[in-house]
């Protein structure tokens, strides 16, 4: 796990210091397009963790919380934030007293989410910790998880870790949401992401394909 304060804690005046250089930098671009140079930076940074040229659109945002009831979860985690581009959903759709934090291992994009959802609390470290940070929160279980990560470029040992760590704390009526773009999908690294999946989880439905996402994509729904 990374050590210094600014990674392992939540990202506070140091992240919102660190990012308002670029704030300058981008500041004559719609937000949007703001979102899009900084994913684009994120991806130039760290090709294989970033794994996609730019962020989710809103309508893949929609299908990954879908139906969730979100409103009364008590214990929301996302994997792999990002620009934000599912946060801001779960941020409008979770309950009052509903723990959400997110985990990004970019410390760039983690400064970054700090500054454009100062409620949110996000760590800078990999989702395989995930088990730790509920245990700050006083939690063991999560009811909902969202999953930005790239799985086809993740390395197998943290895919390994990631997915150990989901079936751990998933509670046992949870969800773990995750999705796949349509070009990718047969290929040799979706389908054994895939039959992942399926050896692992009791119950894996798989969504509609969001033509209204670049590249299109599809939403993986699994139960234990
Ligand atoms: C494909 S991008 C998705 C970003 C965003 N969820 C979206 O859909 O626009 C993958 C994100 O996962 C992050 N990531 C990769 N490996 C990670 C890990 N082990 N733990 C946490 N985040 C990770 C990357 O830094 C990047 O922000």
């Amino acid at each position: 796990m990374a050590d210094s304060s600014l990674l392992r804690g939540r990202l506070r005046g140091e992240g919102r210091r660190r990012d308002t250089s670029k704030r300058s930098l981008f500041s004559s671009l719609k937000p949007r397009v703001e979102e899009r140079f900084r994913f684009l930076g994120g991806f130039l940074r760290r090709p294989t963790s970033v794994g996609a040229l730019g962020p989710s659109s809103r309508a893949l945002a929609e299908a990954m919380v879908d139906g969730s009831g979100l409103s009364a979860c008590e214990t929301v985690v996302e994997l792999g934030p990002g620009t934000g581009a599912f946060t801001g959903k779960i941020l409008e759709s979770i309950g009052k007293r509903t723990t959400f934090f997110a985990l990004e291992v970019d410390p760039i994009f983690a400064s970054g989410l700090q500054t454009r959802f100062p409620s949110l609390t996000v760590y800078n470290d990999s989702a395989e910790h995930m088990r730790e940070y509920l245990l700050r929160h006083q939690k063991k279980r999560v009811d909902y998880i969202v999953s930005g990560l790239p799985w086809a470029s993740l390395p197998l040992s943290v895919q390994d870790n990631v997915l150990k760590a989901v079936l751990e704390t998933l509670s046992p009526d949870g969800v773990f949401t995750t999705f796949g773009y349509l070009h990718a999908r047969w290929m040799p690294n979706a389908l054994r992401f895939r039959a992942r999946l399926q050896g692992l989880f009791r119950l894996v439905e798989t969504s509609e394909i969001v033509w209204k996402n670049f590249p299109p994509a599809f939403v993986y729904r699994c139960k234990q």
